[in-house]
C-alpha cells in the first residue's frame, strides 16, 4: 500500500508498538546502572546491590519514607472521585474532572498498593523492639512533588506512578531480598508480598495505563516519558536511605 508523506517521516518510538507503557520502560531501563540491569546504561556508582551493608534503621528510614510515598499516591488515586479534591488550580475544571475519574476509575484497587502492607511491617519492627523513625526529607520532598503533580500534570504524574510500582515489583523486591538475607534472617516483609499472581496485576495495570495514554498527543506522551529521571532521582535519594 502506498505510505503517505505524512507516515513516512512519522518518528518511531522505541517500544511504541506494543503500547506506551512499553515506552515508558525502554527510557527506564537506560536509566538503570550497567549492573543493575542488563539493559542498563548508566556507569555503576558505588557499591553493586550484592555488597551493601545496610542496617536496621537505614533500612527502617527507607521503609518509613517509601511508605509516605504509597500513602500519598494511594490517597490521590482513592479521593480522585471526589470533588472537594478540587483544590486551587487554574487548569480546566472539565479536564481536571475527567482526569480525576480516569484515576479513580482505572487506578483504584490494582492490587499493587503497598501502603497497608508497609503499616504492617512497621508494626512488626515495633513489636521487635525498634524505634520508628519519622519520614525524612527524601520521603517528604517526593510525596510533595507527586501531590502537585496529580493535580496539575496527569502525565507527568503517570510517570511516577508507573515507575514507582513497577520498580519495586522488579528492582525493589531483589533489594528487599538481599537486605532480610543479611539483617532480618531471611524474613520477608509483607512489603514484598501481592495477593494473587504479580505478575497478572502487573499486566492489568498496564493494559489501563496503555488505556489511559491513547489519549494524549505525542507532547504530553514524551512529557510522561521526560519526568522518568526525576522518578529516578527521587526514588534514588529513598533508596540510599538504606544504607544511612
Ligand atoms: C526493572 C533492577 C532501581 C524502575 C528492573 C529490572 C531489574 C532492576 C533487574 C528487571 C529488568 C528486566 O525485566 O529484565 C534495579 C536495581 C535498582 C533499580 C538493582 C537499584 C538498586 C530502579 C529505580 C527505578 C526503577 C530507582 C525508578 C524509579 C524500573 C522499571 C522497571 C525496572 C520501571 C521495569 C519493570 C517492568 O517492566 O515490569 N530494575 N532497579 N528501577 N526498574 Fe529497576
Amino acid at each position: 500500500a502506498a505510505t503517505t508523506a505524512a507516515e513516512k517521516g512519522k518518528k518511531r518510538y522505541p517500544g511504541e508498538a506494543k503500547g506506551f507503557v512499553e515506552e515508558m520502560r525502554f527510557v527506564a531501563m537506560k536509566l538503570h546502572t550497567k549492573d543493575q540491569a542488563k539493559e542498563g546504561e548508566k556507569e555503576p556508582q558505588g557499591q553493586p546491590l550484592a555488597r551493601w551493608e545496610p542496617s536496621v534503621e537505614g533500612y527502617l528510614r527507607f521503609l518509613v519514607d517509601s511508605k509516605l510515598v504509597y500513602d500519598t499516591l494511594e490517597r490521590i488515586v482513592d479521593k480522585a472521585a471526589f470533588p472537594e479534591y478540587f483544590g486551587t488550580t487554574d487548569f480546566s475544571y472539565t479536564y481536571a474532572m475527567l482526569w480525576l475519574f480516569v484515576l479513580d476509575a482505572e487506578f483504584k484497587n490494582t492490587g499493587l498498593e503497598r501502603s497497608e502492607r508497609l503499616a504492617k511491617d512497621l508494626e512488626w519492627f515495633k513489636e521487635q523492639g525498634h524505634a520508628i523513625p519519622e519520614p525524612s526529607s527524601p520521603g517528604i520532598t517526593y510525596a510533595q512533588y507527586v501531590e502537585e503533580l496529580s493535580e496539575k500534570d496527569p502525565p507527568a504524574f503517570i510517570c511516577h506512578f508507573y515507575n514507582t510500582y513497577f520498580a519495586h515489583s522488579a528492582g525493589g523486591r531483589m533489594i528487599g531480598r538481599k537486605v532480610a538475607e543479611k539483617i532480618l534472617n531471611g524474613k520477608e516483609l509483607e512489603f514484598y508480598k501481592w495477593e494473587g499472581e504479580l505478575s497478572q496485576l502487573l499486566q492489568n495495570v498496564r493494559d489501563k495505563l496503555n488505556r489511559v495514554a491513547e489519549n494524549w498527543s505525542r507532547e504530553e506522551k514524551d512529557h510522561c516519558l521526560e519526568e522518568t529521571e526525576k522518578s529516578f532521582k527521587f526514588s534514588g535519594e529513598i533508596l540510599r536511605l538504606v544504607l544511612s
